[in-house]
């Protein structure tokens, strides 16, 4: 398995002079196909900019990211709004699904912003490994913590991105509901071959991954 994800000299600055703040300063980091990181650091040290910028959220001041020796931010805005589309999936603290339509049409909305056609055997396998088949038609609000935060795992899944990006998406939910959300999502990434960053605050979390990274002021302390 081959090197997926590159960070190289990562560095993103906010404000300047004394003012200065360095939320990112200067990562290297590689992930491996399939791998399953957790990020993990005291609240300020940089977690969130970092998984945003390794997922083409969020421009960095300086460095590279490379996605399978690809540099992402050196296409245009549009070409990386595509690109993250289709190769990346993000799962939040707040689930973010829209509370109009039912769990069905939350978790294939990406396909539809995507113009591609939906294939129904890997969305149905999708929903039976996350246990929704019973909430399908329910609305977003009819349903507890877990199971929302299922749902928006499923809708990160369905345009089967190489790479899912978490960032505390067990931050809403009690311990017990935590570790059944990131065993489905751990069982997920491993059956379709997905490479699996989160960031947590929850030690039981990181001790489900196959490597840590330690943030600290901006900097990796523990590869
Ligand atoms: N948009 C912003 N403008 C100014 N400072 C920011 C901005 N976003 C984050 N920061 C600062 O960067 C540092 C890292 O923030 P963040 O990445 O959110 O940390 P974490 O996710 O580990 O809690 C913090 O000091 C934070 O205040
Ligand atoms: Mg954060």
């Amino acid at each position: 398995m081959g090197v997926i994800l590159q960070a190289e000299a990562l560095c993103k600055f906010y404000g300047t002079g004394t003012q200065q703040v360095k939320a990112v300063n200067c990562v290297d980091l590689e992930i491996m196909q399939g791998e399953f990181v957790a990020i993990v650091g005291k609240s300020g040290s940089g977690k969130s900019t970092l998984l945003h910028m390794l997922g083409g959220l969020d421009r960095p001041t300086s460095g590279h990211v490379r996605i399978r020796g690809v540099d992402i931010y050196r296409p245009g805005e549009d070409a990386r709004t595509v690109f993250r589309r289709r190769k990346i999936g993000f799962v939040f603290q707040a689930y973010n699904l829209v509370s109009s339509i039912n769990v069905w049409e939350n978790i294939v909305l990406p396909l539809g912003l995507d113009g591609k056609k939906i294939d129904e055997p890997y969305v149905e396998e999708l929903i039976d490994t996350l246990g929704l088949r019973e909430r399908l038609y329910h609305l977003p609000c009819a349903l507890s913590g877990g199971q929302q935060q299922r749902v928006a795992i499923a809708r990160a899944l369905v345009t089967r991105p190489d790479i899912v990006f978490a960032d505390e998406p067990t931050g809403n939910l009690d311990s017990r509901t935590s570790d059944e959300v990131v065993t489905l999502l751990k069982a997920s990434a491993q059956k379709f071959g997905q490479t699996l960053v989160i960031i947590t605050h929850d030690e039981d979390i990181a001790q489900m991954a196959d490597r840590t990274i330690l943030l600290e002021d901006g900097e990796v302390v523990r590869l």
